[in-house]
Formats: structure tokens, C-alpha cells, sequence
């Protein structure tokens, strides 16, 4: 079993008060402190079946790319805040950029988090649900494996919608565009080209064989309420 030791950026994070002036509500200058993200490490990816030690490596480096770019923006935007540009056509630039890039980086680790085959699944909670949202496992994978299939690059992830209970497999296109509002991801799948060309070039196919048979189902049915 993988060693848990994913540690989710949010809970390694690192004290990195920017040395930003905010203006306060009473018009004084208040100091912000928030924390800068620091990237999770996942060394028990490393000899994962059907992932090369290189593809693995790789996708971290620019897994890594996205974490420092969401603490690039965050202060860049605090900044312009602060300057006064926040009608500026760069501050609203930034902001739209930081959905992307602050997707980016969480989908990678919900990704990463839910690799390294755990506990076989079909005993799990989420296997059982399965079988009350799609009919079956097998039904579920097929639309999951569909979804993932898609032309286009993104994500297929399983989502659990807090309000109902029930699950969706869907497409999230690029980080930023077809997330379900207060739904939880349970299970993400990278299918950006970076994640398998190195392993597979252009057989998406293949990679999600890989994929589906590489889940830590342990670590989903953690992100799953019954
Ligand atoms: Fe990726």
C-alpha cells in the first residue's frame, strides 16, 4: 500500500507573510499575513505500474509550475489591491488567470492523491454506490473511461454532490470550465497530453487502462461520504 504521505498543499503550507500594505477599513494600513502554497510531494508514485519513472517526474515539474504561479498571482493581486488597480484591465486579467492556475494545482493533487493502487475497491462504499448512481461498477467506469476519452483537454472526475448525495462522472475542460458547484471530487483524472505521451504518445486509450487499473480506491472512498 502507498504511504500516506500525501501532503496536501494547504496542510504544508508555509508561513510566507508578503510584505503587502493593505488598506484597512478604517483607511489605515493593515499588514497582511497569509500563507504561501508550498507543493506536496508524492514519493509513493515512484515505481507505479504503468507510469514511467520520467512521465511521473515530469508532471510533477509542472505540477510544481502551477503551485508557484498561484503564489505569484495571489501577491500580484494583493499588490495591485493595494496600488489602488483594481479597475486596472491587468488586475482583471490576473484574476481570471487565477482560476486556472489555483485549478490547476489542486486537480493535480487530487490527481496524484488518488494514484498508487490501495485497497482492492469492489468491498468499498464507493463501489456500492456505484451500483445506486450508474447501475453498476462496470457501468460507472464505462461512462468514466468515456468522459475521459473525450477530444479536448481537461480532466474526467468524479464528482459527489453534497446537497443530493448522488454522482456524476464529468468533463472539466482546460482547470476552470465545467466544475460542479458544491460538488466533491472523489476522483480525478488527468487527461491533459503531458499526463501519458511520454508513455503512450497519442493512445489516450490505453493511458486510462493504465489509469483505472493504478487507483488508490482507498484514498477515494476517504473523499466519499456515504
Ligand atoms: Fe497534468
Amino acid at each position: 500500500m502507498k504511504m500516506n504521505i500525501i501532503a496536501g498543499a494547504l496542510t504544508v503550507c508555509v508561513l510566507a507573510a508578503p510584505a503587502l500594505a493593505q488598506q484597512g477599513a478604517d483607511g489605515g494600513n493593515a499588514q497582511l499575513s497569509v500563507q504561501a502554497y508550498k507543493a506536496a510531494e508524492y514519493p509513493g508514485l515512484a515505481g507505479l505500474p504503468g507510469f514511467s519513472e520520467k512521465l511521473i517526474g515530469d508532471h510533477l515539474k509542472l505540477y510544481q509550475g502551477y503551485v508557484n504561479n498561484v503564489n505569484a498571482l495571489s501577491d500580484k493581486l494583493a499588490a495591485l489591491l493595494a496600488g489602488g488597480k483594481e479597475r486596472t484591465p491587468e488586475y482583471a486579467e490576473l484574476k481570471r488567470r487565477f482560476g486556472w492556475e489555483f485549478g490547476g494545482m489542486r486537480l493535480h493533487e487530487l490527481y496524484f492523491g488518488n494514484l498508487g493502487g490501495g485497497a482492492p475497491g469492489p468491498g468499498s462504499k464507493l463501489h456500492k454506490a456505484f451500483a445506486r448512481n450508474f447501475g453498476s461498477l462496470e457501468a460507472w467506469k464505462k461512462d468514466f473511461t468515456a468522459t475521459g476519452a473525450m477530444r479536448g483537454i481537461g480532466w474526467a472526475v468524479l464528482y459527489q454532490d453534497k446537497v443530493s448525495g448522488r454522482l456524476f462522472n464529468a468533463w472539466v475542460n482546460e482547470h476552470d470550465a465545467g466544475q460542479l458547484a458544491g460538488c466533491e471530487p472523489i476522483l480525478v483524472m488527468d487527461v491533459f497530453e503531458h499526463a501519458f505521451l511520454t508513455d503512450y504518445r497519442l493512445e489516450r486509450a490505453k493511458y486510462i487502462e493504465a489509469f483505472m487499473g493504478a487507483i488508490d480506491w482507498e484514498a477515494a472512498d476517504k473523499r466519499f461520504h456515504d
